[in-house]
């Protein structure tokens, strides 16, 4: 047995049991309505985590890894709160902030407008986002365009400016889902260097990644996933060689 823990906790994953309700849909949509359609069809569910335990620390960055489908995004939603488990429970030292690719900003406003309109989802005071709204623009790097529909944007200039907005206040706890894959090489290591940054003030980060690269860069430790179970919990050359053999 090691010696005492002495690290404080920030996130506590306590045996999750995460399920997704299923709606099946029988042919009623289409041309081939019948009687048998109509019936009501039950819900079924779909077990998506089995069983998950882990304490994630403050000053750590944990990588996140798994084929499509695994559990990854669903395991990070858990962890913000925004699913309950059906059984176990999580538990978090102050609320975690969830950067997905699909943060809900509006294609037909303009950066501009998305930054306030990003910056309010994320609790902050309209106040607040003016203030920070000069070094969101500077991080994100697209000044020039800052005033154009998001719909104009590129992949890669739509995520630059999500990474930004996430990432404009220190939060404890920050959870980043897929975001750094579609920036470019700059971007990315600006934001890698950020990321360090925030561990280094003692945040706690997930990075939820296909990029073994980008995993090896910022983590220094990491949860494998597989069918909705973790696998393995720690070393990333270790999880990541075990996961690469496995794939
Ligand atoms: N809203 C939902 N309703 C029903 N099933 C879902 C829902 N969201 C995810 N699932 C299922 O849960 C499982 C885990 O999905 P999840 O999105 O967590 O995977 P992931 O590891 O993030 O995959 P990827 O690498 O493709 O992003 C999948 O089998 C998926 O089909
Ligand atoms: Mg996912």
């Amino acid at each position: 047995m090691a010696a005492t823990d002495t690290r404080t906790p920030t996130v506590v994953v306590d045996g999750i049991d995460v399920e997704y309700r299923v709606f099946a849909s029988g042919k009623a949509a289409g041309n081939q309505m019948s009687l048998a359609s109509l019936k009501p069809k039950g819900v079924s569910t779909y077990r998506a985590l089995h069983d998950i335990s882990f304490v994630a620390h403050e000053g750590e960055s944990i990588g996140v890894i798994g084929h499509n489908g695994s559990g990854k995004s669903t395991l990070m939603r858990s962890v913000a709160g925004l699913i309950s488990p059906v059984k176990g429970a999580v538990y978090a030292s102050s609320r975690p902030a969830l950067l997905g690719v699909n943060a809900a900003l509006l294609p037909n406003l303009s950066g501009a407008r998305n930054v306030m309109l990003g910056g309010l989802a994320l609790g902050y005071s309209k106040a607040e986002v003016e203030e920070m709204y000069e070094d969101i623009v500077e991080f994100s790097g697209i000044r020039d365009f800052i005033d154009m529909p998001m719909k104009t944007y590129s992949s890669g200039m739509s995520a630059r400016l999500r990474f930004a907005i996430a990432i404009s206040r220190a939060h404890q706890i920050l959870l980043i889902d897929e975001a750094l894959a579609v920036g470019d090489k700059d971007f990315r290591q600006k934001s890698q260097e950020r990321i360090r940054q925030l561990r280094d003030t003692a945040g706690t980060v997930f990075l939820v990644s296909h990029s073994m690269k980008s995993i090896r860069d910022v983590c220094d430790r990491v949860l494998w996933i597989d069918h909705g179970r973790l696998m393995m919990d720690g070393d990333p050359d270790e999880v990541i060689a075990a996961y690469e053999g496995k794939a």
